[in-house]
């Protein structure tokens, strides 16, 4: 095999090391619906494109003559685990319009990379053949929280998860409704309402629960798979968000840590310590929910003063290469969760399309430390000294 340095062996890599071409290269691969789906964002796009630029406005300055006998380690410590390197596959729901092999391709590709995969509770796989896919690799579990009404499903969906190997749960508080996407709504998309795909984490597509269902009443799951669809749909987005309150409800019924996505103030993240919650992952989904807001990194270190010897602090939204990363991990993030890229590598090349991006960010990420002068991912904790605000 051909070796690119950095340890990364190939016969023939998949596709480009270039992460600016992937989301070009993949749009060729995906249908009109898929694309508007992945690519877009919410409005006028103006929140993603400032995650984007956020990133523009911090430098990392090297160091010169730190010696060093080997490329950084990039292990890294979240939620009480020691974990090989310092990401995760954000959670992504309906993987399965990017690539017919969807979920599966995803958590076997990050089982392979050691990178931990968040299953989103909107997957077209269902929670166990995920959890089979992923082996021994680790495993977080997502959810799109259902109104207190349908707090029986919260639980069985939590049992489920906790049976099959999740061991961290991420609460969703940014997408009680979807945001105005206006990619979708000019092709009056929407991949939930699919019927090969929505329902897939109540069990739906597992064989075992098909049984199941098939013996309590008597005839086969697809003829009632359309509207139970919908009325899933309508669940898992309900008419009324929680409050924190119902927060007692998740730590009830599941012994892990609880992480709380998809927050950017500080006052909400003092309250999630208050309320005793393991993580919160400082997030705006992308741009994809609330246009008009702030950048996601711009939000980081301010929260991380405010919190971050308290619990663990986590980020996502618009990183795009190694250098992204180190910059969230130098402003305190303790894991840095990678969304549409990974995506682009499922439509591109199934599973070896997301083995080839997280092994090229996180070659990208071990270079740019490197040259960078920083001897370790845990070096680069917290290490504002490292950065230059050049805004
Ligand atoms: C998402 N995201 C998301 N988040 C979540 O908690 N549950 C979900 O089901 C989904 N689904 C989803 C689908 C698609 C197509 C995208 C692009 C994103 C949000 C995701 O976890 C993460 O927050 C963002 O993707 C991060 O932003 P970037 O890296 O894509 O810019």
């Amino acid at each position: 095999a051909a070796v690119y340095g950095h340890g990364l062996k190939y016969e023939r890599p998949p596709f480009t090391f270039q992460s600016n071409d992937w989301e070009r290269l993949a749009q060729d691969q995906m249908s009109k619906n898929s694309l508007g789906y992945v690519c877009g964002s919410a409005s006028t796009g103006e929140t993603d494109r400032k995650n984007r630029a956020a990133f523009q406005k911090w430098s990392i300055v090297p160091r010169r003559l730190v010696k060093t006998t080997s490329y950084p380690s990039l292990e890294s410590q979240c939620l009480g685990k020691k974990l090989p390197v310092p990401i995760a596959i954000a959670p992504v729901g309906v993987q399965r319009i990017f690539n017919p092999d969807g979920e599966v391709a995803a958590a076997a590709a990050a089982a392979e990379e050691k990178v931990p995969y968040i299953y989103s509770s909107a997957a077209a796989t269902s929670i166990e053949e995920v959890s089979k896919a992923n082996g021994d690799g680790t495993r977080w579990f997502q959810l799109y929280w259902p109104s207190n009404a349908n707090n029986h499903i919260t639980a069985s969906l939590l049992k489920r998860a906790k049976d099959n190997g999740y061991t961290a749960l991420f609460v969703t508080l940014d997408t009680y409704k979807l945001g105005w996407r206006p990619s979708d709504l000019d092709n009056a998309y929407n991949p939930f309402l699919r019927s090969d795909s929505i329902g897939a984490a109540l069990g739906f597509t597992d064989p075992a629960f098909r049984e199941q269902f098939k013996q309590k009443y008597g005839k086969e799951i697809e003829e009632d798979v359309k509207n139970a669809a919908k009325e899933w749909a309508s669940t898992i987005f309900p008419e009324f968000s929680h409050g924190w309150e119902d927060l007692k409800f998740l730590r009830e019924h599941w012994d892990g840590p609880i992480v709380l996505k998809g927050l950017q103030s500080v006052q909400d993240a003092k309250q999630a310590v208050e309320l005793g919650m393991d993580g919160i992952v400082v997030s705006n989904h992308g741009g994809r929910q609330q246009d008009g807001g702030p950048a996601s990194l711009d939000c980081l270190a301010n929260i991380v003063d405010a919190v971050g010897t308290e619990i663990d602090v986590l980020f996502d939204s618009g990183v795009r290469c190694g250098s992204d990363i180190a910059k969230a991990l130098a402003l305190g993030a303790k894991n840095v969760l990678i969304g549409r890229p990974y995506v682009y590598g499922l439509a591109l090349g199934g599973q070896d399309g997301v083995s080839h991006v997280l092994r090229s960010l996180l070659g990208d990420l071990t270079m740019t430390l490197h040259l960078a002068g920083i001897p370790s991912v845990k070096q680069m904790d917290l290490n504002r000294d490292s950065l230059q605000y050049t805004g």
